[in-house]
Order: C-alpha cells, then sequence, then structure tokens
C-alpha cells in the first residue's frame, strides 16, 4: 500500500540514448521500482532490443476516491528505431490486475511516443492522461496535443502520407468521439449509467420520466414548482392535428407501427414551419415540448389503427405515463384506470430508456441536425435508426427468438447455434457495456413487479436459462457479452399485451426525451459542423464513357 506522500520522482530523460522529443516525467511509487525500471530500459536498449515493453507493477489504496493520481507513463523513442514502452498495472482491492491497455502492434510507418499521466478512477481503473502524442513520419516529427483522452483527427492532416493527409479509418465509430456532451454519462467496463451525473439507479428508483426529461433538457431537476409547469406545458401539447392523425389511419392497417410513426412525425414540420427558426430559443423550447408531448398520442394512434380501433384522445385528468396507456387500451369505460403497479413499471422503463449518449439513433439525430434541421426532421432519422434490429427493434427479436426456442430443454442447442455462427444471442452484447447493462438490471426488477400483476410470462423461464447458460458460457465469457435493456423489456411489454411490433415503438417513446436534448446541444455547439466524414475510395478511376452499343 502506498499513498500520494510515498511518491517519488525519476526522469528517464536525460538517459543518453533518449530522443530529445520524448519528454518523459516518470513518477513512481517507489524509488526502487523507478531506478530498477531505468536500469533495466538502459541495459535492454543498450543491448539492441528493438521492442521492450516494461511493467511498472503497484498496489492502489483498497478504497479510492473519485480520481487519484499514482503514476504516471512514458514511452521513450531512441535515437535508434527501437520503442521503449512502460506499462502501468494496478492491483485492484479485490486483486484482479488490470492495465493500460498497450497497442498490440507499432505502426509500422510511424513511430510514436506519448507522455503524461496515469490516474485510477473510482471503479480502480487506470485511466491514461496523455498531454501530447509524439509521431515521427520519416524524417518529420509532429506532436499532436491529447485532451480528454482524445487527439483531433483535423491535427493529423498536418502529417503526410502517400494517399494524402493522414485520416483516421473507424467504421461505425468505435473508437472516434463525434461531439463533447453533458448529458449523459456511460462507463461501460464499470457497468455505470448517468443522466447529468444523476446515477440511473437512483432515478429509476425516485423519479418521473417527465422529471427525467426536464433534467435531460435543462441540467437540473426541477423544483415543484418548475415541475408542475413542465407537467401543465406537455400536457397541453399532447393532441396532434387532425390531418397528422390521418397520416397514421391512411396507411394500411398491417404496416409496422414504426413506420407510421415515422411518417407522422416527419408530417410534423409541416404542421409547425416556424421550428425551423433553430437559432430562435422560444421555437426550440416550444417544438421540442411538442415532440415530447405528441410521441405517445401518435404511438397509441398508430396502435390502434393497426387493431382497427377507434382512437382515444388525451386525457386531462391523467398523468403522462397513464395517459398514455388509457390511449392504447381504453375501451367502452367511462373511466380508464390502470393499474398504479404497471403505471410505475412503464415510468421505469421510460426512465432507463430516456437517454443513452451517442448511440445509433442519437448519432442519426445530430447527424440530420447538423445540417440545419428542426427537432422533427431530425427524429426521424432517430426513429429509422432504432427500427433496426441491432438497435431498437432487438427487443422484438429478442421474442422472436424466444417463441422460436420454444422451450427450456431447447436453449442449449440454440446456444450451440449461436456459437457456431448460425444466429445471435439477440438481447445481448453492447458496444459500450462490458459488464452487465445496469438498466438490464433494473429491468429484471420491474419485470417480477409486473409478472405480479399480468401473471408470469411463459417465455421468461426460457430467458432465464438462456442467460444463465451464457454467463457460464466460454464464448460469451470471453466477449464480454452481457444482457442489454432488450433481454427482458419484451417480455414485460408481451405480459402488457403489446404485439411485437409495437417494443420498439415503446422504445422510442422515451427516447425522445434523449433525442431533442442531444439536438439542441448540438445546435447550440459552436464547434458542431455539418456531419461529413470521409471515405476511402477502393473503386476505379479515370474511366472513359463507352456507348451503349460498344459495351
Ligand atoms: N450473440 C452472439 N455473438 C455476439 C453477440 C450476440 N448477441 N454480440 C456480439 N457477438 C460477438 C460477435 O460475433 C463478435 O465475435 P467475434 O469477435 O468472434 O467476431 C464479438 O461478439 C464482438 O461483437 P461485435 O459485433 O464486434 O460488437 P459490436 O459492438 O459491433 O455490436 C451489438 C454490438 C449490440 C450490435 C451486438 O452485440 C449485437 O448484435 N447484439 C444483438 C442485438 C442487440 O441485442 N442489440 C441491442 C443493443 S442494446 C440497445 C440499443 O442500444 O439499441
Amino acid at each position: 500500500m502506498w499513498s500520494k506522500s510515498e511518491r517519488h520522482s525519476a526522469s528517464v530523460s536525460d538517459l543518453p540514448w533518449a530522443s530529445p522529443l520524448a519528454t518523459t516525467l516518470g513518477t513512481y511509487p517507489s524509488s526502487a521500482t523507478a531506478d530498477s525500471t531505468v536500469r533495466r530500459v538502459r541495459a535492454a536498449t543498450a543491448s539492441g532490443v528493438r521492442k521492450y515493453r516494461e511493467t511498472v507493477a503497484m498496489e492502489t489504496p483498497a478504497s479510492l476516491a473519485t480520481s487519484y493520481t499514482v503514476g504516471c507513463f512514458a514511452t521513450v523513442t531512441s535515437r535508434r528505431p527501437a520503442r521503449v514502452t512502460m506499462r502501468i498495472c494496478s492491483q485492484g482491492p479485490e486483486g484482479a490486475t488490470r492495465a493500460w491497455p498497450q497497442p498490440k502492434r507499432p505502426l509500422p510507418l510511424f513511430h510514436s511516443a506519448v507522455n503524461g499521466a496515469c490516474t485510477v478512477n473510482a471503479s480502480n481503473k487506470v485511466q491514461y492522461m496523455a498531454k501530447t502524442l509524439y509521431v515521427r513520419s520519416g524524417s518529420e516529427e509532429h506532436e499532436l496535443a491529447v485532451t480528454d483522452g482524445t487527439i483531433r483527427a483535423s491535427d493529423l492532416r498536418r502529417i503526410s502520407t502517400d494517399a494524402g493527409p493522414l485520416a483516421t479509418y473507424d467504421p461505425g465509430l468505435l473508437n472516434t468521439a463525434s461531439c463533447r456532451s453533458s448529458i449523459t454519462y456511460i462507463d461501460g467496463d464499470a457497468g455505470i449509467l448517468e443522466y447529468r451525473g444523476y446515477p440511473i439507479e437512483q432515478l429509476a428508483e425516485k423519479s418521473t420520466y417527465l422529471e427525467v426529461a426536464y433534467l435531460l433538457l435543462k441540467g437540473e431537476l426541477p423544483n415543484a414548482a418548475q415541475l408542475a409547469t413542465w407537467e401543465n406545458e406537455v400536457n397541453h401539447h399532447r393532441l396532434v392535428h387532425e390531418n397528422a392523425k390521418d397520416i397514421i389511419t391512411k396507411s394500411r392497417y398491417d404496416s409496422h407501427p414504426m413506420a407510421k410513426l415515422m411518417s407522422a412525425v416527419a408530417s410534423l414540420h409541416a404542421f409547425y414551419p416556424s421550428s425551423r427558426n433553430i437559432t430562435d430559443a422560444c421555437e426550440r423550447e416550444l417544438n421540442m415540448v411538442r415532440l415530447l408531448a405528441k410521441m405517445p398520442t401518435l404511438a397509441a394512434f398508430a396502435y390502434r389503427h393497426s387493431l382497427g380501433r377507434n382512437y382515444v384522445y388525451p386525457s386531462d385528468e391523467l398523468g403522462f405515463v397513464e395517459n398514455f396507456l388509457s390511449m392504447l387500451f381504453k375501451r367502452q369505460e367511462r373511466h380508464f384506470i390502470a393499474d398504479e403497479r404497471l403505471v410505475r413499471a412503464i415510468d421505469v422503463l421510460f426512465i432507463l430508456h430516456a437517454d443513452h449518449e451517442q448511440n445509433c439513433s442519437t448519432n442519426a439525430v445530430r447527424a440530420v441536425a447538423s445540417a440545419g434541421n428542426d427537432p422533427y426532421t431530425s427524429a426521424v432519422a432517430g426513429i429509422a435508426a432504432l427500427f433496426g434490429p441491432l438497435h431498437g427493434g432487438a427487443n422484438e427479436a429478442v421474442l422472436k427468438m424466444l417463441s422460436e426456442i420454444g422451450s427450456v430443454d431447447r436453449v442449449p442447442e440454440f446456444i450451440e447455434g449461436v456459437k457456431a455462427g448460425q444466429a445471435k444471442l439477440m438481447g445481448f452484447g453492447h458496444r459500450v457495456y462490458k459488464n452487465y447493462d445496469p438498466r438490464a438490471r433494473i429491468i429484471k426488477k420491474s419485470a417480477d413487479e409486473v409478472f405480479e400483476v399480468t401473471g408470469v410470462n411463459p417465455r421468461l423461464a426460457i430467458a432465464q436459462e438462456l442467460e444463465r447458460i451464457a454467463l457460464n458460457d466460454e464464448y460469451f465469457v470471453s466477449r464480454k457479452l452481457y444482457p442489454n435493456v432488450d433481454f427482458y423489456s419484451g417480455l414485460i411489454y408481451e405480459a402488457l399485451k403489446f404485439p411485437p411490433a409495437m417494443f420498439t415503438v415503446m422504445f422510442a417513446v422515451p427516447r425522445t426525451a434523449g433525442w431533442v436534448a442531444q439536438w439542441q446541444e448540438g445546435v447550440l455547439d459552436p464547434e458542431q459542423k455539418i456531419t461529413r466524414p470521409k471515405q476511402i475510395y477502393t473503386g476505379l478511376r479515370g474511366r472513359d464513357y463507352a456507348a451503349l452499343d460498344a459495351r
């Protein structure tokens, strides 16, 4: 165990073979470690080793505050083309060793070096905080500033390659930050999700969807008066123009409700053309609230249209979720009364789905917004992206998968098929979460509460067996595949008697809060430009046009 006061410094920059570019701070937990590191590095390089990786082992305090500086990291580029990399590991309180990941192999063209500091965060993960990335390309050397753990991709343009200025190639934007955002924080390795800094667990337990929507949009939780005004505003805008309703009623009864929702939301700009004034704060606010308020109405109309039922209009007597359920399920009764436990379960599901930083649909919303579009037009892109089975459509796909499996005894056979690449285990895996999705944990609890009211969904046993086997199977464990938000949400919606086609609609309604908050953040961000990625061209060039009869 060591503490901040026990740290000692050792500079490696005065080593005779060190490149002048490689400024090294070298702060280690103990002088013994630092001295022996320097000795071993010097010996290795002197003996002509071309690649050398040094690991400095250290213990971290068992209980860590938010952020704690534990040492510095340095890569030294020698005068000879050798790369010397020192690697810092941390010994977690539970005995797990975590390390800052090393590049698998050196870049063929460039020698790079970095310097900066390592910190251990609250989840005891070493975070590398480099300040400068040094890149050597042929005889040229470049310094790239590292801020917030990123380099500016446009800085790479200063570096020339045979194919023109250096750029990044990142299909699916796996390792590219596209914006700055203060709305939602995710630590995928630790399974942490926070809206505006509030843990999702607390919000799901204590808050309501409308309160969370206010938080996402405005950055703070409302006080009682603000909340009352906000609820009134949203309630006031729940009605939709009859012609917008007609967009739904004129579609085929058996068309997918997401297709109907997309068309109806796209039409909203036609009813509110002044929403185009996105630089006007009042217009922005008005149209964001309108969209948030009208989504449940349009979603319910899309549902009732597919059943051929009459349309139920919003009721001023009912709260946000209860009113939504009334618009969906009210029949001949004079007053619609929903079971309070179900209202709360839907409210929790809505909170969990409200935002999820730069996911596929939010990125689509921001990309369309970057061309100067209003919230309705931008949200259509979000609905379209969400429709995909790899995104919001996964909850529907989970139900399809469970019904195809059919019974618990067929689960092992299905898992073998997944491992053989014949199918995907829908509702498992996530681009960001490499740990249990915190939303899935909360949904599992909600599912039990819903089943108390509706009776247990018979497919629950199949889902539980899938989870049990997958969480113990090397294939899923090694790929860090855990249940995601969609694994259990479909079971809840099915127990509530929603047809599977409505599941993604039930995702789109609450995600609207995140879309409008992210839309506004993008619009107000002075750094944002129209989204326009580069490509690597792989086609033919300079061909001569051949006349039709000559082909
Ligand atoms: N079943 C089986 N194998 C999987 C799965 C899965 N559900 N997900 C990932 N893998 C495998 C994948 O085949 C790959 O294996 P290998 O390394 O041998 O090629 C490895 O795990 C890494 O997967 P990836 O496709 O590179 O991961 P990704 O980050 O590109 O994809 C994902 C993330 C969510 C699209 C993917 O996990 C998936 O398709 N899951 C099923 C669909 C699903 O549940 N989607 C809902 C996501 S959560 C809600 C939302 O955000 O919309």
